[in-house]
């Protein structure tokens, strides 16, 4: 199962029209602050991602969701599971992560797909460990960890850009909802 509702959201995998309200978003430098080095990414880039996560989700059996409100039809951004290649010393492992559009912080639209992210590792793919990896100055973000339940395992510095992240991990065996 590849589509998930939550109360307020549908969580999907991408179609066409996708790029250009996912290009938008990525051309927000406060929503790019606290990822890879910080830059924006332009239409092309975002082309490009939303093929490398659509090949996750063939290759892999799970991916990134675009997430979707329920009432109007807008594509918000995505949540859902990647594998951290990035981090090295993390793997093997699969990792939960979310990027919303400004206008729709403060909501509770990550926190709500995340728990249905969550579920869909546990009950749809079994998987018993999920991490998830900020920048610890990216507030938001941690706090949607905490609120998942998750807890920091380690204290690490990015392979490429040299900056601090932090590793959280919940074990699912005990991941109550
Ligand atoms: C990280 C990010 C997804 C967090 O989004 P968010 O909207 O802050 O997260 P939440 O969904 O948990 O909502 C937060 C607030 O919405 C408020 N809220 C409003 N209505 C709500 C509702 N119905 N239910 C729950 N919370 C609600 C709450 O006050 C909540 O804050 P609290 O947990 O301190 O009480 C967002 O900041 C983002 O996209 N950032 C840029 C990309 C990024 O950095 N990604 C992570 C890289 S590691």
């Amino acid at each position: 199962m590849t589509e998930i509702r939550t109360p307020r959201l549908l969580l999907r995998r991408w179609q066409e029209d996708d790029l250009v309200p996912m290009s938008e978003i990525h051309a927000d430098p406060e929503v790019m602050r606290w990822i890879a080095d910080g830059s924006t990414r332009d239409l092309e880039q975002t082309a490009d991602a939303i093929e490398r996560w659509e090949e996750e989700w063939d290759d892999e059996g799970f991916g990134l969701f675009a997430v979707e409100l329920l009432g109007s039809g807008e594509l918000i951004g995505f949540t859902g599971l990647s594998v951290p290649d990035f981090l090295p010393e993390v793997l093997p492992a699969v990792e939960i992560g979310w990027r919303l559009g400004r206008p729709f912080w403060g909501q509770g639209y990550a926190s709500e797909a995340a728990h249905a992210a969550l579920e869909f590792a546990l009950q749809d793919r079994g998987l018993d460990r999920v991490v998830s990896i900020c920048q610890p100055g990216n507030r938001a973000s941690e706090n949607v960890m905490r609120k998942l339940g998750m807890t920091l395992q380690r204290e690490t510095v990015h392979p490429a850009y040299a900056h601090a992240l932090h590793v959280y991990e919940i074990d699912l065996t005990e991941y109550v909802g």
